[in-house]
């Protein structure tokens, strides 16, 4: 019989340059590949956000590192393993065209996970603006993955090594750990698990507010041809940022969609059911990615539409902002480039990015003075004071990372 595991209680993100190997390594450590989307299968690169839940265990009878495992039954000692905990990964896009995408996914983070590959110079840019993303947005338990050491010498896998520490020296992973990997030949993956175990505490947890979920997926799980009365309702994805979540509960989404008229209309609908690591539960919690089963129109949530919505109980969700004064403190550089350029004052006018939550919305400066802009939403957003807004500016015809707000 399948022993029941328990439910995952953090969510680790997988960040880093492009091709570094976070799709492989997040198979690696629990059997799933994360890219399924037939244009990530073709172009072999993440485009949405992924997830899947791994759970650790340890050998009481092997050494460490050897005795952190995701195996029920140690291969050395044939004995059983005991559960540690469950995690979940969010398995981040590291092309720079989908920066966007990553800075919605650490929202979710408590924690992550920073690939670096050790046949290429450290830092990579998007090594650069992924560390600094997690920084902006103050995900601050780090561990480095120094990936692809099979396919280098042992004297590259030292001086990429070296490369790195002179890197994160200064940054929040200045003390981070830095385990020498192969995800694809498997190579001390148990060394990483102990630094995740060491590392990534599951934070506690705020159970008692009313429940506040990022969406940071949504679909509609309907094959295509279904009949009309077989059709099953909107289903969104993502992970709750407090609170408990309960099928049956009343719920509203907001923003919401855009009506004829041009407003922002909040949906309400129910729980039907809810899905987690898998299984269906009665009840979330925070940690984890979850799949919330409603009964809305599969319409409105097909092909990741309502992204950027939080979800929670009706009036006990944060005001829909269009517009939002932050307090900002911007970068020095721009480092998603080859080159890194100086960062420029935020003008007047100006055209930014924003990402609060998992909302990525395109905003126009209307004041800007010293450290405080205020700006008008081309979307609105579901948010509150003390939120941390990702600020982008599009330089060399990319929206490149500048700096960070605060919603004051
Ligand atoms: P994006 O999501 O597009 O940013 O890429 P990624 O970081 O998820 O990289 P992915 O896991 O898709 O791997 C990119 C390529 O590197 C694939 O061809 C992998 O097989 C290869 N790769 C990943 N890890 C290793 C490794 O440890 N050793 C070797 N030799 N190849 C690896
Ligand atoms: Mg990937
Ligand atoms: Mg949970």
């Amino acid at each position: 019989m399948e022993e029941e595991v328990p439910l995952p209680e953090v969510n680790i993100g997988m960040v880093g340059h492009v091709d570094h190997g976070k799709t492989t390594l997040v198979y690696a450590l629990t059997g799933v590949w994360a890219d399924r989307h037939s244009e990530e299968l073709k172009r072999g690169i993440t485009i949405r956000l992924g997830y899947a839940d791994a759970t650790f265990r340890k050998c009481p009878m092997c050494n460490e590192p050897e005795a952190y495992t995701t195996e029920r039954i140690c291969p050395i000692h044939g004995v059983k393993t005991e559960i540690l905990r469950t995690v979940s990964f969010v398995d981040a896009p590291g092309h720079e065209m989908l920066m966007a995408t990553m800075l919605s996914g650490a929202a979710l983070m408590d924690g992550a996970v920073l690939v670096i590959a050790a046949n290429e110079k450290c830092p990579r840019p998007q090594t650069k603006e992924h560390l600094m993303a997690l920084e902006i947005i103050g995900v601050d338990k780090i561990v480095i993955a120094q990936n692809k050491i099979d396919t280098v010498s042992k004297e590259r896998v030292l001086e990429n090594y070296r490369e790195i520490k002179e890197f994160v020296k200064g940054t929040i992973a200045e003390n981070a750990p830095i385990i020498p990997i192969s995800a694809q030949q498997r190579i001390n993956i148990d060394a990483l698990i102990q630094a995740i175990e060491e590392t990534i505490p599951t934070p506690e947890r705020d159970l008692d507010s009313p429940p506040l979920m990022h969406i940071a997926r949504s679909f509609d799980v309907n094959k295509p041809g279904t009949k009309p009365e077989d059709l099953v309702g909107g289903v969104v994805g993502g992970s709750l940022a407090r609170g408990r979540l309960r099928v049956g509960d009343e719920i509203e989404i907001r923003p919401g969609i855009k009506d004829d008229r041009g407003n922002w209309q909040p949906l309400r609908t129910e729980v039907v059911s809810i899905m987690a690591s898998g299984r269906y539960v009665e009840e979330a919690t925070p940690g984890g990615l979850i799949g919330v089963a409603t009964k809305l129109d599969p319409f409105l949530t097909k092909s990741d539409k309502l992204v950027g919505n939080v979800l929670g109980y009706p009036e006990h969700l944060p005001d829909v902002l269009s517009e939002l004064t932050m307090e900002v403190k911007l970068l020095e550089r721009v480092v998603g480039l080859e080159e890194d350029v100086e960062v420029e004052k935020i003008k007047m006018n100006e055209v930014l990015m924003l990402v609060v939550g998992t909302a990525v919305t395109v905003a126009t400066v209307t004041s800007a003075r010293d450290d405080i802009v205020e700006v008008k939403l081309k979307r609105p957003v579901c948010a509150e004071k003390g939120d941390r807004v990702a600020i982008s500016r599009r330089v060399g015809g990319r929206w490149r990372l500048i700096g960070a707000g605060t919603i004051v």
